[in-house]
């Protein structure tokens, strides 16, 4: 049986570890022929999560590249070179809080890395790729935000929070200019998701706190995100332009 996925190439950036891998995998075990996985410090992250890919049918493609500078954005680009052409499925999803700062300590330079990282690679990875889909009429782009977006984030981070609500707002406006073209662009909003992200940057006690304040009486995961980007990137989704899935059990409701 054809589906909408046999064929075509994905892209997933920040795909070593995380959310990311579980992405690409569920891309390919969705029927995507291949799956741009993008690493940033952890080739062998990116290693293991390509065998994931492979494993499930799809041919793997690694390029790394550190996207927390704008020098590192371009040459990322450069990389991605011609491919950038046939991406059907972008899904801007690396990214990190780096170091938590708050106002009276925070450098220009973690709050500029911070932005590139979070905001800054999502448009002009997008810039790259959202032209081809537009000549070919489809594709899409999903983009990750955060719902520290929504509430400020926890103390030291609210740089990365702007960054996320950058990232919303992104979202809606490159939906606008390129939806008329055939290309739907949405993001997904991850609550609090048990994986190496709070593993560095939470406590136990945090996570706990965050449990018990969740209707569902769990953290999420990384293949709770994995699924939806999944469903977005469906035809589906195909009404769905525009917006931010909030994903977290329950524990932020819209
Ligand atoms: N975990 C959560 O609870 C949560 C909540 C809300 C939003 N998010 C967002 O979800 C996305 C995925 O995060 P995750 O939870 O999967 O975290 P993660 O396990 O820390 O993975 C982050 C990914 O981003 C890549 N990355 C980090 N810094 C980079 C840099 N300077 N240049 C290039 N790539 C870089 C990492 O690549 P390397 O390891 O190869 O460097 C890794 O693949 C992020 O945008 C994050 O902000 C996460």
């Amino acid at each position: 049986m054809v589906n909408e996925f046999q064929g075509k190439t994905a892209l997933v950036t920040g795909a070593s570890r995380g959310i990311g891998a579980a992405a690409a995998a569920a891309l390919a075990r969705a029927g995507c022929a291949r799956v741009i996985l993008h690493f940033g410090s952890s080739r062998e992250g990116a290693e293991k999560a390509a065998e994931q890919v492979r494993a499930a049918g799809a041919e793997a493609v690694l390029i790394g590249g550190d996207l927390a500078t704008e020098t590192g954005i371009r040459n990322f680009v450069a990389a991605l070179g011609d491919r950038a052409r046939s991406i059907d499925f972008l899904v801007n999803n690396a990214g990190s809080l780096i170091q938590r700062g708050k106002l009276a300590d925070m450098s220009y330079d973690l709050y500029n890395r911070v932005m590139d990282l979070n905001a800054k690679s999502v448009w002009f990875i997008t810039q790259a790729v959202a032209p081809s889909m537009a000549a070919r009429g489809c594709g899409v782009v999903v983009n990750v935000s955060s719902i520290a977006a929504r509430h400020g984030g926890g103390l030291g981070a609210t740089v990365y929070a702007a960054s996320k609500a950058a990232v919303a707002a992104m979202t809606k406006g490159m939906a606008k200019e390129l939806a008329p073209s055939g290309v739907r662009v949405n993001a997904i909003s991850p609550g609090t998701v048990d994986n190496d992200f709070h593993a560095k940057f939470s406590t136990r006690e945090i996570l706990d706190g965050v449990v018990k304040a969740t209707p569902q009486g769990r953290l999420s995961t990384n293949e709770d995100m994995a699924g939806v980007i999944v469903f977005l990137c469906s035809d589906a989704a195909c009404n769905i332009i525009g917006q931010t899935i909030e994903i977290n059990g329950g524990a932020f409701m819209v």
